[in-house]
């Protein structure tokens, strides 16, 4: 907590700093500074060692589709068509996207880097793969509800600022010239599977706050609370009195493997609401 406080008193020294004392002339071509407001966040750019850090964190290839809120100069965006992604970085400051695509072409990488002028909250985020942010928590906790939309197993990868009440499944620090901003966390959107599941000796019923599972588990008549569950993606874990159920989610469909003296299978179907 106390590391999150100093990083947004950075931010915000960052913001008095550049604003103090600094007026960009009107003739002088576009050049965006540190601190530079913006709509809901200011500009502060990702250090390239970061930038570097979250391509390999979240594993971007040429199979993925990434985006980026608040894309400032283009940086995540350029760093994933480098390495064959399809992207598209959504910016507020039209001055920001014309800067990214000059900078996107001067890359090589032109064909692949794509920006648009946008709002983060109303963007359609429906179709990425990974999201690659360098967002305040404020803005992070607004656009939850559209993370928790995304397909599961989308891959966020934020520069040191994380998403409220989620589990990361990775968090790695950058090394070399990143000042405050190394902190590399990476987040796997879950399955929705809060709710009833109809087993063949019994019940279970789930509750989840985003990547974590509460409930109880009804086996011949005998409830019994989850003690730890997880939704990593697909992936479901639970544990009950120290038996551990893994499973993954098919449709309608959880099914997976007992782990126990006796090790088995289980399979439970979504009651409908
Ligand atoms: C902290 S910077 C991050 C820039 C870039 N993603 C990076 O990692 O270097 C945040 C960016 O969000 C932009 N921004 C602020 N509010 C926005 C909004 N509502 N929609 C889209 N972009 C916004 C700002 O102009 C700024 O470029």
């Amino acid at each position: 907590m106390n590391l999150r406080r100093s990083a947004i008193r950075t931010f915000l020294a960052t913001l008095i700093a550049a604003t103090s004392g600094f007026a960009q002339t009107q003739d002088k071509p576009f050049e965006p500074y540190s601190g530079q407001p913006g709509k809901d966040v200011v500009w502060v750019p990702t250090p390239a060692t970061t930038v570097s850090k979250m391509m390999d964190v979240a594993n971007i290839g040429p199979q993925d589709f990434v985006m980026d809120l608040g894309s400032g100069d283009g940086r995540n965006i350029i760093a994933a068509a480098k390495r064959g992604a399809r992207t598209l970085g959504v910016e507020f400051n039209p001055e920001m996207v014309k800067l990214s695509e000059a900078n996107a072409a001067k890359e090589g990488v032109a064909d692949k880097a794509r920006f648009v002028q946008g709002d983060m909250f109303t963007a359609d985020i429906s179709q990425a793969t990974v999201m690659a942010l360098f967002l305040l928590p404020d803005n992070l906790r607004k656009l939850t509800q559209k993370f928790l939309d995304l397909r599961p197993g989308t891959r966020i990868v934020v520069n040191t600022f994380g998403i409220d009440g989620w589990e990361a499944v990775r968090t790695e620090s950058a090394q070399g010239d990143c000042g405050a901003w190394c902190s590399v966390i990476l987040y796997i959107v879950p399955a929705k599977v809060a709710g009833t599941w109809r087993l063949s000796q019994g019940e279970l019923k789930l509750e989840q706050k985003a990547q974590t599972l509460y409930g109880t588990l009804t086996l011949n008549g005998e409830a019994k609370t989850i003690d730890v569950g997880r939704v990593i993606g697909e992936q479901v874990v639970f544990s009950v009195n120290g038996i551990e159920y893994s499973g993954r989610l098919n449709g309608d469909t959880l099914a997976g493997t007992v782990k126990s003296n006796i090790p088995g299978n289980w399979v439970a179907r979504r009651v409908p609401d």
